[in-house]
């Protein structure tokens, strides 16, 4: 019989066992399911809701049940519906009339919210440690082309120097944001449900609190038909989740873009790479585009959360346990990522040579031409009109602008001089963009420096 059997004269469909069942998923939430019911038992005992024999005995099987469970001996059964009511079972199995005392003055609907929480809070903390690491990678790049020139870009078209390092210094910046938006998130899972019962609280005098410092929670919630029914940590997890995910996309398409023969900026390592079943040339950056194509999925989970809370009633609904699957692919879209991602840029060649070329074509020193006539007192706009002209001239003749001659310069603006070569080399179109935030290899190194000292 099942355990809320009594007021039932007939058994379970087996087709509706099967699809009421969650053990499926929420198995995966064993050990968290375990030590909230230690805390639970521990509680009551204490509490004198139950005896302290009971309360002792209830834990010590609690604990022998998860080192089988992690031992591999125990089997989940999908009529005892989910992992909460499984491991119920095997206790009052163990334990009989004892066993059957842990559930006083709680409820599934407190016992799931509780789970999860926990459960997710340990994600975070695994998903923040992998994230930290790709940071690491990023910022070893960084370091390494601190002087590395590149073309930077503004709608795909060249725009002026950058430094690669300056190019991954920006990565980094969104990933300290992912990362401190995973912390705040943890801050609001962190609050304990558990005492809310099914969703009006319960009669027995339960110390939460005792439960909270026991399990680790910053603190309780404060209503129990919210407790039961909130979701809103798993949207907000999805959701940084799904900004990681974009982040890692716009990484992974310029790495894409960069590996091709028309950029040549980047070769992936072979042990990143694949290739074509027909053509034997080919040499793909498969890797970087499944992270890209994986992004839809993530944003696929955290739709489907929404849409699952989307108008329902307080306070809980079974709607509710469509939770899981969502958020568990989720992250374990993420865990899978992270580690490949990062391996994939630490393994990965930089063709320094190809990227200065690629940045000295385009005009992207327009701009210092631009400056330089500002420093020599021409307002920026009447400027900006000379440049313009000097680079349809030298589309016309074929040139970049630092080849021009002495005289094709003096036809343009008479105050040029001969210092305009080295006022407009791509290395002091670089090192002159020094403030706060800049790409010069000074301001760069110091970024560095703060990013590792932030990693430590
Ligand atoms: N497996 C359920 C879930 O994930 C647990 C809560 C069930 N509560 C209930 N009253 N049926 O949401």
């Amino acid at each position: 019989m099942k355990l809320w059997g009594g007021r039932f004269g007939k058994a379970t469909d087996a087709l509706v066992d099967d699809f009421n069942s969650s053990i499926r998923f929420d198995a995966r939430m064993y050990k968290q399911d375990i030590l909230g019911s230690v805390a639970h038992a521990k509680m009551l005992g204490k509490c004198g809701v139950i005896s302290e024999e009971d309360a002792k005995l209830i834990q010590k099987t609690l604990l022998e049940i998860l080192a089988d469970i992690e031992d591999g001996k125990v089997e989940f059964k999908i009529d005892a519906e989910d992992i909460h009511m499984n491991i119920e079972t095997i206790l009052i199995d163990r334990i009989g009339d004892v066993g059957k005392r842990l559930h006083t003055g709680r409820s599934r609907n407190d016992q799931v919210a509780l789970d999860i929480r926990m459960y997710l809070r340990d994600e975070i903390d695994e998903m923040s440690a992998l994230l930290k690491e790709t940071m690491s990678t990023v910022v070893a790049l960084a370091d390494e082309h601190s002087g590395t020139i590149m073309p930077g870009y503004t709608h795909l078209q060249k725009a002026q120097p950058v430094t690669f390092g300056h190019h991954m210094m920006a990565y980094f910046e969104m990933m300290k944001r992912d990362l401190s938006r995973l912390s705040d998130c943890r801050s609001r899972i962190n609050v304990m449900p558990l005492g809310a019962g099914a969703l009006a609280g319960t009669t027995y005098p339960l110390d939460r609190e005792f439960v909270a410092e026991e399990l680790g929670f910053d603190s309780v919630t404060h209503n129990s038909m919210d407790s039961v029914s909130d979701r809103d940590f798993i949207i907000e997890l999805i959701s940084c989740l799904s900004i990681l995910m974009m982040h890692l996309s716009r990484f992974c398409e310029e790495l894409i873009l960069w590996s091709s023969n028309e950029f040549s900026f980047v070769e992936m390592d072979d042990s990143y790479s694949t290739g074509s079943s027909i053509m034997p040339q080919k040499k793909n950056p498969d890797v970087a585009e499944l992270i890209r194509g994986k992004t839809g999925r993530v944003y696929g989970s955290l739709f489907t959360i929404l849409t699952v809370m989307k108008s329902l009633p307080l306070a809980y609904n079974k709607d509710m346990q469509e939770d899981k699957e969502a958020v568990f692919d989720a992250i374990d879209t993420i865990k899978l990522c992270l580690p490949v991602f990062t391996n994939m840029i630490r393994t990965m060649t930089v063709r320094k040579d190809n990227m200065l070329s690629g940045a000295k074509g385009g005009f992207t020193n327009a701009t210092d031409v631009a400056d330089y006539l500002v420093k020599k007192g021409v307002p920026f706009r009447e400027s900006h009109a000379v440049v313009g002209k000097m680079v349809a001239m030298a589309i016309e003749k074929g040139k970049a602008l630092d080849e021009f001659t002495m005289d094709e310069f003096k036809s343009c603006s008479a105050l040029i001089e001969e210092d305009i070569y080295d006022a407009i080399s791509m290395q002091t179109c670089v090192d002159g963009r020094d403030l706060i935030g800049g790409t010069a290899t000074a301001r760069v190194q110091k970024e560095v420096l703060e990013a590792k000292e932030y990693l430590k």
